[in-house]
This record gives structure tokens, C-alpha cells and sequence, in this order.
């Protein structure tokens, strides 16, 4: 029986890959717990979904702190506490400091709204439809001092339709984040992933 390996989810908002990821851990009884939910806003949907879950919460607010070093300071010792094997950024909307980074390297993941490399930042499905692409999707990758460009653990890719909005393209983007994110989880949970010259790369099965 794998030791069971402990989970911080950190968000910003609806939380909703935290909740996939909740839900898949406790249907497919991961050898893993949800350890903490913590986020950098108060008033993240997300908190009341992990409350009502019975998930330790925690708040740690930027604007509390005179500089981005004692935020990410402040956030990995409340991360500390619960003695994280992995880290999940779900919906984390702050850009992390090389030394929160280097502290979790090789346990940390991100889930960007973008096949990348393609359309790293913010406004991906704008940035998706202005372009023009045909197919676009997500990304889960491992998170590196370089934004959105770390060691890529999974992608799905949808189809852009002719009359797409971004919330339309958004919604079948979501769609496929709340696969692949557990599935990604799940493959680090069970010891699968391996970084090898920035490339992950997966022992057994995909499926
Ligand atoms: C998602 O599109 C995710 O890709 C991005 O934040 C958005 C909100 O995610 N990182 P969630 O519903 O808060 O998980």
C-alpha cells in the first residue's frame, strides 16, 4: 500500500479543478488526502465548497505584506504546515518568486488555459480567437521560475468553432481542465512522473 501522500490546492477563485480534483481523489480512492485548501482571497468561492468538504482552509492576502518575497514567504510556511508531497495551483491567480519556486520544484503544478506554448498570460481564449487558431485546450505542466513554461505532464486540445465566443470556447476548455488535472494529479499521487531534461515523462498506461 503506497504511503499516503498529502495535497495543498492553492486558489483564487470557484475553485472548480480543486473540486475535480476533491472529488476524483475521494471516488477513486487516491492513496492521497486533500491536506489543505488555501487561497490569497477571502472571498473565494472556492473556501465554501472546501469548508462544507471538511478540508482545512487558510487565507493568506497579498495586500497584507509590504513585498512579493513576504507574501510567498508567508504563503509556503501556511503551505508547510500540512507538509505538502505535491502542490496544486488551481485558478492561483498570482506569478509565484524563483524561491517559492525552487522550494517546491518537481512538486508543484500549474493548469493554464492553453495548449502551450501557445498563448501564455491571461485572456487565453481571446487570445485564441483573435489568432484565429482551429484547435485549442489546456495545459497541466509542472511550474518552473518560467511562467507558463515549465515541464508539461498533460494537455486536451477542442475544437475553436466558427461562431465561438470566448465564454463558449472557455466552457469547452473547462470541460477538458476538469479531466486531465486529476488524471494529472492522480499520475504524480501514484509515482508515475518523471522530469528528465525538462520533459515528463509517464511510467505505464495514459488511459
Ligand atoms: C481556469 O480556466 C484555469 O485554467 C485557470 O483559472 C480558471 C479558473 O479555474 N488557471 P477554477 O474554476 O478556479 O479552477
Amino acid at each position: 500500500m503506497p504511503a499516503m501522500k498529502n495535497i495543498v490546492i492553492l486558489i483564487s477563485g470557484r475553485g472548480s479543478n480543486m473540486q475535480a480534483i476533491v472529488e476524483a481523489a475521494r471516488a477513486e480512492k487516491w492513496p492521497a488526502k486533500i491536506a489543505a485548501i488555501i487561497s490569497n482571497r477571502a472571498d473565494a468561492g472556492g473556501l465554501d465548497y472546501a469548508a462544507a468538504a471538511g478540508i482545512p482552509t487558510a487565507v493568506v492576502v497579498s495586500k497584507d505584506y509590504p513585498s512579493r518575497a513576504d507574501f510567498d514567504a508567508a504563503l509556503q510556511a501556511q503551505i508547510d504546515r500540512f507538509a505538502p508531497d505535491l502542490v496544486v495551483l488551481a485558478g492561483f491567480m498570482r506569478i509565484l518568486t524563483a524561491p517559492f519556486v525552487e522550494h517546491y520544484a518537481g512538486r508543484l503544478m500549474n493548469i493554464h488555459p492553453s495548449l502551450l506554448p501557445s498563448f501564455p498570460g491571461l485572456a487565453t481564449h481571446q487570445q485564441a480567437l483573435s489568432f484565429g487558431v482551429k484547435v485549442h485546450g489546456a495545459t497541466v505542466h509542472f511550474v518552473t521560475a518560467d511562467l507558463d513554461h515549465g515541464p508539461i505532464v498533460a494537455q486536451a486540445a477542442v475544437p475553436v468553432l466558427p461562431d465561438d465566443t470566448e465564454d463558449a470556447l472557455a466552457g469547452r476548455v473547462l470541460e477538458q481542465e476538469h479531466i486531465i488535472y486529476p488524471r494529472a494529479v492522480r499520475w504524480f499521487v501514484d509515482g508515475r512522473l518523471t522530469i528528465e531534461d525538462g520533459r515528463v515523462h509517464l511510467r505505464g498506461p495514459a488511459a
